[in-house]
């Protein structure tokens, strides 16, 4: 693992300005640095995750005890991280898993050395609950608790993460999924939360690579380590025949992963806010930073064979423009975790798509709430919306429970996934084209290079909410703003 960890701290600022050049193409892709498991060494895992304990006996409440702190994980290397961090010690975190409907009490203590908030990335919340200071009050001290409630208004699957100095507390390791079960909901033979993060460590010592650099600010920390659940080298078991649902969360800070498995199709059913009209089958998914993909898959492969689930490279800045920023794991395709088929073949549960809770517009609508303008003013060395940094960015205001149109318009020469909390909408357009999850909930999008993104929504909960670009260095470097939905 050490030796194939590829070169990254080799590559210089001026590899990413020059033009046409893929500045990763002298790096080594890390073929063969993960995924051990298809040697037949490591002993493959069951499919699941461990939901926390309920500490609530009735069946409509969900409580439970969070715990952030310093946690030595190892991300795969071998090497325990000392500036690891965890929620109840665990990377990701344990899965938050409740019914639609429910109400959650999570009894967080902040066992770390300075002060953070928790963020329920997704869910419907109210203000107070959703962990920016403008609208919880005040953050939660070192050796404090403080007690988040909610109601779950939203089936599908979400995830929670720290909100304060996110690019370092993420990048450590503070981030769990959270599933809010729809009713009827049938379970596949195989429930399996992959969580996907990347994480930059140093070459030599394998420990967490410092924070930002001025230039990690504007590009993004892409990270020298890819991890599925927490570890580089995960391997799951199935059987010829099983259906697994994969639900997928991009915790990365600013990677963008676009995955495949070999020999198989992916089958998306659901995107950020529960399930899909229309499931719809490809061969590879890309996903942004905080988005969730439901991917069904049917175990079509052979008994005793391995299959690995592979990303491919995806460049942030423009295909063919004149900025490419270097990938740390090379350009190549890299294995991030294996599927091991055990002997025999099961008849399988197949997949039951429950009734999403999704209208359909399908098309922008006549009222405009806001136009975004995403941009970088690359002489401040930073990137704005609406010509501003946070604080700065104007109050976008909107009514309530009107069916409104956003238009968020890339001007720069990156991608940008803009997030937008406490409220859902549905992507109608994206540079002219409809794109294929258009009849399903989402709350964090892919904005192209130069491209001018629709969203429609009739936004249903009021307060002030926090939008942002989930590239964590461009959120805590100010590409953030807030939106007022009147009452
Ligand atoms: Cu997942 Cu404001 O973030
Ligand atoms: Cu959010
Ligand atoms: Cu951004």
């Amino acid at each position: 693992m050490r030796s194939a960890l590829p070169l990254f701290l080799s590559l210089s600022i001026t590899a990413c300005m020059d033009p046409g050049r893929g500045a990763g193409d002298s790096v080594p892709s890390t073929d063969d640095s993960v995924g051990t498991d298809d040697t037949g060494t490591a002993k493959p895992e069951v499919c699941g995750y461990m939901p926390m304990p309920d500490l609530d006996a009735s069946t409509d409440v969900v409580e439970v005890n969070l715990t952030a702190s310093a946690l030595e994980w190892d991300p795969g290397t071998g090497v325990p991280l000392t500036g690891g961090m965890a929620f109840n010690d665990s990377v990701p975190g344990p899965v938050l898993e409740a019914n639609l409907g429910d109400t959650v009490r999570v009894h967080f203590t902040n066992d770390l050395d300075f002060e953070t908030s928790l963020h329920w990335h997704g869910l419907r919340v109210t203000p107070e609950m959703d962990g920016i200071m403008q609208t919880m009050g005040d953050p939660v001290e070192p050796g404090e608790t403080f007690d988040y409630e909610f109601t779950l208004q939203d089936a599908g699957f979400y995830w929670f993460h720290t909100h304060m100095d996110t690019a370092t507390t993420i990048e450590a390791g503070l981030y769990a999924p959270i599933i809010v079960h729809a009713p009827g909901e049938v379970a596949p033979d195989c429930d399996q939360p992959m969580v996907l993060d990347d994480i930059l460590l140093e070459e030599d010592t394998l420990q967490i690579a410092p924070p930002d650099t001025d230039m990690m600010q504007l590009m993004g920390r892409l990270g020298n380590v890819l991890m599925v659940n927490g570890r580089s080298d995960h391997s799951y078991g199935w059987t010829k025949g099983q259906t697994t649902l994969w639900r997928f969360v991009n915790a990365s800070n600013a990677r963008y992963w676009d995955l495949y498995l070999e020999g198989h199709q992916l089958t998306v059913v659901g995107t950020d806010g529960g399930f899909l009209a229309e499931p719809y089958t490809v061969d590879n998914l890309v996903i942004s930073p905080g988005e969730r993909y439901l991917v069904v898959v049917q175990a079509t492969g052979e008994p005793g064979q391995s299959y690995r689930l592979m990303n491919k490279r995806f460049q942030l800045h423009e295909e063919g423009g004149d900025m490419v920023e270097p990938d740390p794991v090379g350009n190549g395709d890299n294995p991030v975790a294996t599927v091991v088929y055990g002997g025999g073949e099961t008849a399988g549960t197949g997949w039951t798509q429950p009734t999403p809770d999704v209208p359909s517009w399908g098309a922008p609508v006549e009222n405009l709430g806001h136009h975004w303008l995403l941009d970088e003013d690359m002489m401040g060395g930073s990137v704005t919306i609406d010509g501003a940094t946070w604080p700065d960015v104007p109050m976008v205001d909107v009514a309530m429970n009107v069916d409104t149109m956003f238009e968020v318009e890339n001007a720069s020469e990156m991608h940008h996934p803009f997030h937008i909390h406490g409220n859902r909408f549905q992507v109608v357009d994206v540079g002219g084209e409809l794109p294929a999850n258009a009849v399903g909930w989402k709350d964090t999008f892919d904005i192209p290079p130069r491209t001018t993104v629709t969203l429609v929504s009739a936004l249903d909960n009021p307060g002030e909410w926090m939008y942002h670009c989930h590239i964590l260095e461009h959120g805590d470097d100010g590409m953030a703003g807030l939106m007022t939905v009147e009452e």
